[in-house]
């Protein structure tokens, strides 16, 4: 034969070991078999014999009848995703010795008969996501004690029967979140020993029965955010040794027992924001040794125990923001030597304690946003050789002579760009500029008891021959007028009852780039302020060279 010949005849064999039969209005992949064919009337009698995955995507048919899948005996997993199918015969899934993994999502069936899964003894994971269940019958799990996954995310359930979990001893994920459950029978969880996850946010829990996690001993991560819970009994997570991610956010939690969170040891993570806690005590947090996370941001906190983190040499993340803190004691941070992101911002601060940060060498970012922050104490981050990322928009910055430190440090550790948004709100004259676009001498003092500054404006706002800094004396004591010209170029405070000997001096800016006073000069501003109004007249007369 011509060896042409003997290539075609190849190829030949080769299309006829792919083009198996495959069900009309579905693609069969190898073992897989994909059905989305809206015209599909049921689920196709002549499925491949060897078929171990079928999935049908939005097909219109209803009913699934009874032994539906029979003919197809090596099935291992089945899929209904946004179908029409809601009418699952008693014995639908029955003849699937091998079937591990059955889902049904977005469905609109309310119900299911006890007996639907009565077959499927081998079955490690169902999934019956976003479909309209309503209720549950007591004996839906009864034969599957093989379950390891069962997710009922997204239906209408409000309550679950007692007993409704009684084989599922292996069962090591639950899914429940999404529904409307507001409560829980106190023994329902108790069978589920092996289970790590169990996810019950958003429904509307308002109550946990005392006993209802006593016996998830091996519960890894517990979901319980988004519900109505105000209080927690004291001994609701007692048992749960294991425990590592524990969330409670968005809740209505005004208080915590202070043995809540004792049993937790194992804790890493735990998150409470969007309660309604007040205060925080001082041992609530005193065995969560192992917790490297802590949110307890959108809460109504006006204080902090100063112990309240004593215990927390783990903790890297804490989050304080959106509460109504205006005093943090000075050691409340001391014990936290692992810390990398502490979270401050949307607080009342007014001031920090020059410590309060001390001990936190590890600190790589700190919030301090939108507080009522005035300055901060010199020498405050000294220690915290790791921390370049401060966010300190939103204060009422007074850019005098007290913030020379923080603006020096921002100077040298910060990224430039970072607080580009951050103003000073004082005083007059610098209200609105940027904090790290100052200059340095900008940063001056005016009002102090025997000694008043004055600044004339800076190099780049001003003609050559007015750069001149000016310090002038007055002797007497008493409340303070501040006078200034209407653009706020210049400032001059002084005590009130005796404004009238002012000693000033005047000395040239060193790095003005004007060379000296050896020049004539003079200069008048008429300076107002709520004493009276002064006129403030200064002449030069030029001497011989340099001085
Ligand atoms: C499901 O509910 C419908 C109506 O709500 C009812 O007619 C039907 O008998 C129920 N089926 C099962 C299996 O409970
Ligand atoms: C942490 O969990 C392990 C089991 O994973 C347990 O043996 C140990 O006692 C737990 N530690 C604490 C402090 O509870
Ligand atoms: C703290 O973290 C270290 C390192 O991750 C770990 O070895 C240690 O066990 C943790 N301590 C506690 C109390 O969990
Ligand atoms: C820093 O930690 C040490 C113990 O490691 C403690 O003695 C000291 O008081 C802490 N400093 C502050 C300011 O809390
Ligand atoms: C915190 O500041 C807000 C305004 O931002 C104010 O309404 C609230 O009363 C203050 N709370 C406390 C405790 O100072
Ligand atoms: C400065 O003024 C004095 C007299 O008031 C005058 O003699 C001198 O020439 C002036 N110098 C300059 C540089 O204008």
């Amino acid at each position: 034969m011509h060896p042409a010949a003997w290539l075609c005849w190849a190829s030949l064999l080769l299309l006829a070991r792919f083009t198996q039969p495959c069900p009309e209005g579905c693609d069969c992949i190898t073992h897989e078999v994909f059905c989305s064919e809206e015209e599909l009337t049921a689920v196709p009698l002549d499925i491949p014999l060897h078929t171990t995955s079928l999935v049908f995507v939005e097909t219109s048919f209803s009913t699934v009848g009874t032994r539906a899948f029979s003919g197809s005996p090596s099935l291992t997993k089945v899929v209904f995703l946004n179908t029409q199918a809601y009418h699952f015969s008693p014995d639908a899934f029955g003849g699937l010795p091998r079937l591990e993994d059955l889902e049904i999502t977005g469905s609109a069936f309310s119900n299911l008969s006890a007996s639907i899964f009565s077959s499927l003894n081998s079955l490690s994971k169902l999934t019956l996501n976003f479909d309209l269940l309503e209720v549950l019958p007591e004996g839906l799990f009864q034969h599957m004690a093989a379950l390891v996954s069962l997710q009922l995310q997204g239906n209408q359930l409000q309550t679950l029967p007692g007993r409704l979990f009684h084989p599922l001893g292996r069962l090591k994920v639950l899914n429940l979140a999404q529904n409307r459950l507001s409560q829980l029978p106190e023994q329902l969880f108790n069978p589920l020993i092996s289970l790590q996850t169990l996810k019950l946010s958003n429904n509307d829990l308002s109550v946990l029965p005392q006993g209802v996690f006593g016996k998830l001993g091996s519960l890894q991560e517990l979901f319980l955010d988004g519900n109505s819970l105000s209080q927690l009994p004291s001994e609701v997570f007692s048992q749960l040794f294991c425990l590592e991610k524990l969330w409670l956010h968005r809740n209505a939690i005004d208080h915590l027992p202070l043995s809540i969170f004792s049993s937790l040891g194992n804790l890493t993570f735990l998150s409470l924001q969007g309660n309604m806690l007040q205060t925080l005590s001082a041992g609530l947090f005193a065995q969560t040794l192992s917790l490297e996370g802590l949110s307890l941001s959108h809460n109504q906190l006006e204080t902090i125990a100063e112990g309240a983190f004593a215990s927390l040499s783990n903790l890297s993340s804490l989050t304080l923001s959106h509460n109504a803190i205006t005093h943090l004691p000075a050691g409340v941070f001391r014990d936290l030597k692992m810390l990398v992101r502490l979270y401050l911002g949307s607080n009342n601060l007014t001031t920090l304690h020059p410590t309060l940060f001390q001990n936190l060498s590890g600190l790589e970012l700190l919030s301090l946003s939108r507080n009522f922050l005035t300055t901060l104490p010199e020498g405050i981050f000294e220690t915290n050789y790791n921390l370049f990322n401060v966010a300190l928009h939103g204060n009422p910055w007074q850019c005098d002579c007290h913030l020379a430190y923080l603006f020096s440090w921002l100077r040298q550790y910060s990224d430039r760009l970072f607080n580009i948004q951050t103003y000073c709100a004082g005083p007059a004259y610098l209200k609105g500029q940027v904090v790290p676009a100052l200059e340095e001498k900008q940063l001056v003092c005016p009002v102090t008891r025997d000694r008043l500054g004055f600044q004339a404006p800076g190099p780049d706002e001003q003609e050559p021959g007015s750069s001149w800094d000016i310090v002038a004396k007055e002797r007497a004591a008493g409340s303070s007028c501040t006078y200034s010209n209407p653009e706020g170029t210049v400032v001059l405070a002084c005590d009130e009852a005796r404004c009238r000997w002012l000693n000033i001096q005047l000395s040239p800016r060193q790095d003005s780039g004007i060379p000296g006073l050896e020049y004539n000069a003079s200069q008048e501003w008429d300076l107002r302020s709520n004493c009276g109004s002064v006129r403030v007249t200064v002449s030069i007369e030029a001497q011989a060279g340099g001085a």
